[in-house]
């Protein structure tokens, strides 16, 4: 079910509230829904809006890849994971198209379950696709939600801000990050480069009030046939880091098979 609870205005922070088609603020800042559920909370003209993510192409080649199993493993993991925590309130921040958010809201119908991305172009196809979500276009560096609103929030392959999450989440609510293990695409990378490399892992800053509690890596493997070859090479970061023959040879392969390697960190934020 659409839910516009817990919105607050980009413009002024104060909370939004529904009339009719429109999300209203008390300084009476103004957002429409759009006709598929979905609303807009990113200033028009702002920064973030001009760098707004990955491109339609960029996307569709990402669902494509999605609905051939690419995380059906890493749905099932988390969807265990997240059961085992208060999850009234899930957001998933930068969500792309969907599919993560659409597999929660799945399993957990009685929960309040959003997806959140700069991205318009993502957010129309997760909106259009997943009616058992809600979905905002939405800058996680400074995300339009409420302070205290969240029980669960996590974020798949998607830049994080800490500040934030930590205002979000209430007392007691996790934050799942989901970043590349160490061999994440390491078939792909074989097959581009000749001297390959262990992907780096980060060491985050963290507010005071969050503790990580939870660190794992789910591993899987993928294997991507015919047209798909291509689109599961756009997804990744090499696309444009590679020279273009190396591209064009790997592209025209009828099967690569690849390590998936998924790490996981499960915050929380302390309870009073
Ligand atoms: C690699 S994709 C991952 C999408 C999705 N989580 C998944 O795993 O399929 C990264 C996503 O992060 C979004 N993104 C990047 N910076 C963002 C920001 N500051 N706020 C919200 N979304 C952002 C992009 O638009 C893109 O959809
Ligand atoms: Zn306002």
């Amino acid at each position: 079910m659409r839910n516009y609870d817990n919105l607050i205005c980009p413009r002024c922070g104060c909370r939004l509230s529904r009339q009719g088609g429109s999300l209203y603020c008390f300084g009476k800042h103004c957002y429409d829904i759009a006709s598929s559920g979905y609303v807009n909370l990113v200033l028009s003209g702002s920064k973030a809006q001009t760098n707004s993510g990955d491109n339609k192409d960029m996307m569709q080649a990402r669902r494509r890849v999605m609905d051939s199993g690419y995380y059906a493993k890493l749905g099932d993991e988390l969807i265990k994971l997240i059961e085992s925590y208060l999850h009234d309130s899930v957001l998933d921040i930068g969500c792309g198209e969907g599919y993560i958010t659409g597999r929660i809201a799945k399993a957990f119908e009685s929960s309040d379950v959003r997806g959140s991305d700069l991205s318009k172009i993502a957010i129309t196809m997760a909106d259009k696709r997943y009616k058992n979500a809600s979905f905002i276009v939405g800058n996680s560096a400074s995300l339009p939600i409420a302070e205290g609103s969240v029980d669960v929030a996590i974020a798949v392959f998607t830049p994080t801000y800490f500040a934030e999450l930590d205002r979000v989440l209430k007392r007691g609510g996790v934050f799942i990050k989901i970043a590349p293990g160490a061999n994440h695409l390491m078939g792909v990378k074989e097959l581009l480069y000749e001297d390959t490399y262990e992907n780096a892992q980060t060491v985050e800053m963290l507010p005071d009030s969050l503790t990580l509690i939870k660190h794992f890596t789910i591993e899987d493997s993928y294997t991507a046939e015919g047209g798909l070859v291509l689109d599961l090479l756009q997804m990744t970061p090499y696309y444009y880091k590679t020279p273009k023959e190396a591209i064009e040879r790997v592209a025209k392969m009828p099967k690569v098979t690849t390590e998936l390697a998924f790490d996981i960190k499960v915050y929380v934020k302390h309870g009073a």
